[in-house]
């Protein structure tokens, strides 16, 4: 048995609406900007339980956009530092500083007590980022940490489509949230992005920002310094289209998810992560944690050459305040030099298994069964060693 790192669930019925309503488009002579994404937006926006939802060409831009609308120059943003680069890379472009965040390491995502502790006076904002697409149980008492502060909290949903905490869900869950549609995401256009809000100020200028910063798209005057980051028909096409089957792809996700809990609950050399039962993750990932002796490159070329299974990327293997770009750039982020263990420890010691909608039962079985005898081995090799 064969099993990829990632399919993209288009079935014969998907792919005939696909080509139907991009035909459409190309004969409407409308190729971007127009009802399509106008639609998209409403049902994106609809999902995610907000009043307003602005498509953009990218997730970075997507936080880029929100950080611009809410105005973070010259001052201080916390994000985590296991994240990907885009969110921090968001605030530089937005003006901003970086400041990084510890990770809390049962469940990966930013540690509210960091955040506290790394708040400085010329601090705006939070960004949370809902790694892995599992929302923090700890959500509220970081809103009280920004509330009390008077800072600004939004989410990095990228990972988060259709996850939820007390059956909210992402993307409705701060000021604002953002989302990227790149292949790999839990719904995806092939490129694009998407910002939620309930806040109509940041929605108005959201709009101005997107399209070269103009007051009204219909005429060029131009009051803000914004830039193309416009959403495309074509785009929108395979938006709506993924809007249509997000319920069952996420609860293929989930399906998925559930047999490898039961698979690997009892496997030695691995942990899993305790999800709590008011939280309902998008499975953007199957996270779990090695035993620290297991070798995570061994361990993935053993699936791979021995069982043809191909593990996904870590979440992130490399934590942002370690990236060399700091080096080059270092008052861009204030805290590189900090010492950030629990992220070290997650970025080096969690593994992802394959994980998509329409992944079979025999398939997470076989997945299961190979990464038991690849446990062993490894284990058996590292005693070796030692
Ligand atoms: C956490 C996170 N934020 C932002 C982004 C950026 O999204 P995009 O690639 O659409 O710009 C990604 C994409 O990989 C991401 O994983």
């Amino acid at each position: 048995m064969k099993i990829p790192l990632l399919r993209i669930a288009y079935d014969e019925a998907d792919i005939k609406y696909i080509k139907d309503e991009i035909e459409k488009v190309l004969r409407s002579g409308y190729l971007t900007m127009s009802g399509r994404v106008k639609e998209f937006e409403a049902r994106f926006a609809k999902y995610c339980g907000t009043g307003y939802a602005v498509g953009t060409n990218t997730g970075t831009s997507s936080i880029e956009i929100i950080l611009r609308a809410i105005g973070v120059k010259g001052s201080t943003v916390i994000v985590p530092s296991n994240t990907y680069m885009a969110t921090p890379i968001a605030v530089i472009k937005a003006e901003g500083r970086v400041i990084f965040a510890e990770c809390q390491r049962e469940n990966l995502q930013i540690d509210p007590d960091d955040i506290e502790r790394k708040i400085r006076s010329d601090t705006k904002g939070v960004i949370i980022v809902h790694i892995g697409g599992i929302i923090s149980p700890h959500i509220e008492k970081i809103r009280e940490i920004c509330r009390k502060k008077g800072l600004f909290l939004i989410e990095d949903a990228a990972h988060a489509h259709g996850a939820a905490i007390d059956g909210r869900r992402a993307g409705s869950l701060c000021l604002a949230g953002s989302f990227s549609f790149y292949p790999t995401k839990v719904l995806t256009t092939a490129e694009g992005g998407m910002i939620t809000t309930e806040d109509e100020e940041i929605y108005k200028k959201a709009l101005v920002l997107r399209e070269h910063g103009k007051g009204d798209p219909a005429y060029n005057v131009h009051v803000e310094i914004g830039d193309n980051w416009r959403f495309s028909e074509l785009h929108a096409v395979l938006g709506i289209q993924q809007m249509m089957k997000a319920d069952w792809i996420l609860k293929e996700r989930r399906r998925a998810a559930q047999r490898y809990n039961e698979l690997l609950s009892d496997f030695e050399g691995i942990r899993l992560l305790e999800v709590p039962s008011n939280i309902e993750p998008s499975y953007y990932k199957y996270i779990a944690f090695l035993d620290e002796r297991i070798d995570r490159k061994d361990l993935k070329e053993m699936m791979r050459h021995k069982y043809d299974i191909s593990l996904p990327g870590e979440v992130y293997s490399d934590p942002c305040h370690s990236q060399p770009v700091f080096k080059k750039y270092p008052g861009k982020a204030v805290n590189t030099i900090d010492r950030f263990p629990n992220t070290e420890y997650v970025c080096r010691h969690h593994v992802c298994l394959p994980l998509y909608p329409g992944l079979s039962d025999s398939e997470t079985e076989y997945v299961a069964a190979s990464l038991k005898e690849c446990l062993a081995s490894c284990s058996v090799r590292q005693r070796q060693r030692v």
